[in-house]
């Protein structure tokens, strides 16, 4: 299977999910090995530009990269020429100019990914841009929970809190539902967005809902979200003991879980606000498994990105399934 970008999981079939989500597992095989690297993208630049702050994407897919064998070059908005007012456009024509091949790009407008696909015609993978979408997080959020859990066709994934800032829900909505889970969005009701009834991706296997104590005995994975302070300039709910009371995953919640239910956070956590530290370090919280699956399914995307799958540059055991269409040039762009 040939990715041309992974700007956004919208358009992706089941069935190039799941291929990235079994090549995915080829790769954690890969980081188990004694010498975790396989030459598959050797000769390859990518160059991972975040021009906003990240742990664990940024991270993780250096490690991707490195683990394929390709070259890395890291880009941080602080202390590069954007604090002399160097726009955008013109900071990723400077750097695809130096002859890479390839971009990962975080940044805080919306699109941000898109609009450097377009003026550079290199591939571009989105690793969250704004409000919009965080696509590698919801493959390795369905990473993790598949498994967890096994297949996901007929489960129930609550994905609960700061639902109008999330990238991450978005993204997980539409990878979730096009794995057949079922789904539903908790929120207080100043942090829903508006006309979220009438996102594409909200359809009849969603419930919307502002009451997290009448979900919580009847999931199979508890997502909750992090509450984004930071892009919050007004006040979205009275007080984080009042936000903890009505929306987080505390101590008594965490009882009322069903036995097998598992615990996601896409990180980074407000530890006592979103999530008490007794959920977040229980035995079934999948938050470091998240962590782990990150590279495994990075290592996928730039896979499928940028060596084709050919079996010249394959090297670990051929992907379980590869009866998916073979170009994402199918996919119904979205923007
Ligand atoms: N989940 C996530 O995107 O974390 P970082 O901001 O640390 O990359």
């Amino acid at each position: 299977m040939k990715l041309d970008h992974f700007l956004t999981v919208d358009g992706l079939s089941r069935d190039q999910i799941t291929t990235l989500l079994d090549t995915a597992v080829e790769m954690e095989a890969v980081g188990q090995r004694e010498v975790k690297k396989i030459p598959a993208l050797r000769g390859v630049t990518i160059v991972n530009a975040f021009f906003e702050d990240s742990t664990r994407t940024k991270m993780s897919f250096d490690l991707a990269a490195k683990r394929l064998s390709a070259d890395t070059m890291a880009f941080s908005g602080k202390g590069s020429s954007t604090s002399k007012g160097e726009s955008l456009r013109d900071t990723v024509l400077t750097i695809a100019a130096m002859g890479v091949d390839g971009f990962v790009i975080r940044h805080k407008g919306s699109g941000a990914p898109q609009r450097a696909m377009d003026w550079t015609g290199l591939p571009v993978v989105n690793a969250g841009d704004g409000m919009h979408g965080h696509p590698t997080q919801a493959l390795l959020d369905a990473y993790s929970m598949r498994k967890a859990l096994g297949d996901l066709e007929g489960r129930h994934v609550a994905i609960v809190g700061d639902l109008f800032h999330s990238r991450v829900v978005r993204s997980n909505l539409t990878c979730l539902r096009t794995l057949g889970a079922k789904m539903t969005l908790v929120a207080p009701p100043t942090l829903l967005p508006q006309g979220i009834r009438d996102w594409p991706n909200v359809d009849e296997g969603v419930e919307i809902t502002t009451h997290l104590d009448d979900v919580v005995p009847t999931v199979d994975s508890l997502m909750m979200l992090r509450v984004q302070r930071e892009r919050m300039s007004g006040g979205f709910f009275p007080s984080e003991n009042e936000y903890t009371e009505g929306w987080g995953l505390t101590r008594e919640r965490l009882k009322r879980l069903p036995e097998h239910a598992v615990i996601c956070h896409p990180g980074p956590m407000n530890r006592g606000l979103e999530i008490a530290p007794e959920a977040a370090d229980h035995a079934r919280s999948l938050i470091l498994d998240q962590v782990n699956a990150g590279v495994s399914t990075r290592m996928a995307v730039l896979f499928h990105l940028f060596s084709g799958g050919s079996d010249e540059t394959r090297a670990p055991a051929a992907p379980a399934a590869t009866t998916a269409p073979t170009t994402t040039s199918e996919r119904e762009e979205t923007k």
